[in-house]
């Protein structure tokens, strides 16, 4: 498995392009198979997790071709069992169960169980699509699903943490084709979801109020083919930000979306890092001569701050001049990473929830190992920034979610390579 080596305390400095957004491409990729015509999808990241998704398409037997940064879809697909092997390695494999059930009227879909983020149900899921007039039973660790035509309904999407993203996506994609009007409250506001509604309406649908708790989709006998382009990664923005803040560096992010980040802007200007939103991107700069001031951060659904910077923003809380705490109301046990950071010489304690973060002056490099893709990320930057060197085992995670994580660092002065096994 390969490894991430850093010798940390460069200034980074230059322009970062941002890559398309991860978690908008695999929704919008499942949402093809919702038309036998072709769509074609532009600036699709190099990810791992897109090769997965076309995995799972081509398991289905749909027809999936790569062409220099697009992906191209013919969603006629012939089977609609989407298998453990693939589902199990990414939850986002979830989102070809609304779109098979409402083209092909039937799934069966490998049930992607919990990861290490936390526990991560799917009742929010089936409760939309059996809301709209699916019989669901999980049998041998699939979820079987299967209607004739489905019809619209009003349902209310809110669980214990709030709305979830990938439910009212499943949702949403399986409305389009009912008969009649959906209308999901408490739906995700997350941009992904609005990238996802846009590109069902350049399908044909009839989708409005995407981007609010309120969606309504009013159902269309067919869509048919388009050609898209996604959003600028959200979390891969904010994940450089913290890299320009954390080095005391100066970081134009390029295609970055100002809009999409207010949360984790609005907590890093509090720390004292000077964000400027610029024509084609975002700059970021960090304090040179002083140290980060401490904050406190609760992750909330969008557009609160993303549970998926919250381990990031935590590297930077490290070395703040005093103590910060940051609570995770998402997914509560989503702290691995700090067993990690404390090895560098951070000082958190755990409590529930609640991570306290005492700032210490320095970190110093260690041997440390990936666990999760944003705690990953994590590391990365407490490396960029640690005494001596840090080497990060199993990177593979980093290569699930961040399109050349390595080249885009050492592009803007960080000393970062890889080691091949
Ligand atoms: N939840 C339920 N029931 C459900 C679904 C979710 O209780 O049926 C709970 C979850 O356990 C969690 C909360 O609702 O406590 C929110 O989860 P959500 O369903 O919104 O998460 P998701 O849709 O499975 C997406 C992202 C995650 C991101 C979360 C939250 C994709 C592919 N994944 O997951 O991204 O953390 O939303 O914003 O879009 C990542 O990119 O590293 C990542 C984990």
């Amino acid at each position: 498995m390969d490894k991430l080596i850093i010798e940390g305390g460069e200034t980074l400095r230059g322009t970062v392009d941002i890559s398309c957004a991860k978690n908008a491409a695999l929704p919008i990729m499942a949402a093809s198979l919702l038309t036998d015509d072709t769509c074609v999808i532009n600036n699709i990241p190099a990810l791992r997790d897109v090769d997965t998704m076309v995995k799972i398409l081509r398991a289905l037997e749909a027809r999936v071709e790569r062409k220099k940064g697009s992906v191209v879809i013919t969603g006629r697909c012939r089977r609609v069992k989407a298998p453990y092997a693939l589902v199990s390695t990414m939850r986002a494999s979830v989102c070809v169960l609304g779109p098979l059930l409402a083209k092909r009227k039937v799934a069966e879909v490998s049930f992607p169980g919990g990861c290490i983020i936390g526990p991560r149900p799917i009742d929010l899921h089936l409760k939309g699509l059996e809301s709209l007039g699916a019989e669901i039973t999980i049998k041998s660790g699939y979820i079987m699903a299967k209607a004739q035509r489905l019809k619209g309904t009003k349902v209310y999407l809110g669980g214990h943490f709030g709305s979830s993203v990938l439910a009212t996506a499943n949702t949403m994609m399986a409305a389009t084709l009912a008969k009649g009007v959906t209308v999901i409250e408490n739906a995700a506001c997350e941009p992904e979801i609005a990238d996802l509604a846009n590109f069902l309406i350049s399908m044909g649908a009839k989708v409005v109020g995407h981007s609010t708790p309120t969606i309504r989709v009013k159902g269309v006998r067919r869509l048919h083919g388009t050609n898209y382009n996604i959003i600028p990664d959200r979390v891969e923005t904010g994940t450089y930000m913290i890299a320009g803040a954390i080095t005391g560096g100066s970081i134009f992010l390029k295609n970055a979306r100002h809009q999409h980040l207010l949360a984790v802007i609005d907590k890093l200007r509090e720390c004292g890092v000077s964000i400027a939103e610029q024509k084609d991107g975002v700059r970021v700069k960090g304090r040179i001569k002083n140290r980060i001031k401490p904050s406190t951060v609760t992750t909330l659904p969008y557009p609160g701050f993303p549970t998926d910077m919250q381990a990031q923003i935590m590297s930077l809380l490290c070395l703040a001049d005093g103590i910060s705490v940051i609570t995770e109301k998402i997914y509560p046990e989503r702290f691995i990473h700090v067993s990690e950071l404390s090895r560098m010489g951070a000082r958190i304690l755990v409590e529930g929830p609640n991570a306290i973060i005492r700032g210490v002056k320095n970190l110093s490099g260690a041997e440390v190992m990936a666990s999760d893709l944003r705690a990953s990320a994590a590391l990365v930057l407490a490396g960029l920034v640690a005494k001596g060197k840090t080497r990060i085992h199993r990177i593979y995670h980093l290569d699930r979610g961040y399109e050349k994580l390595d080249k885009k660092l050492s592009k803007v002065g960080a000393k970062i390579h890889r080691e091949k096994d």
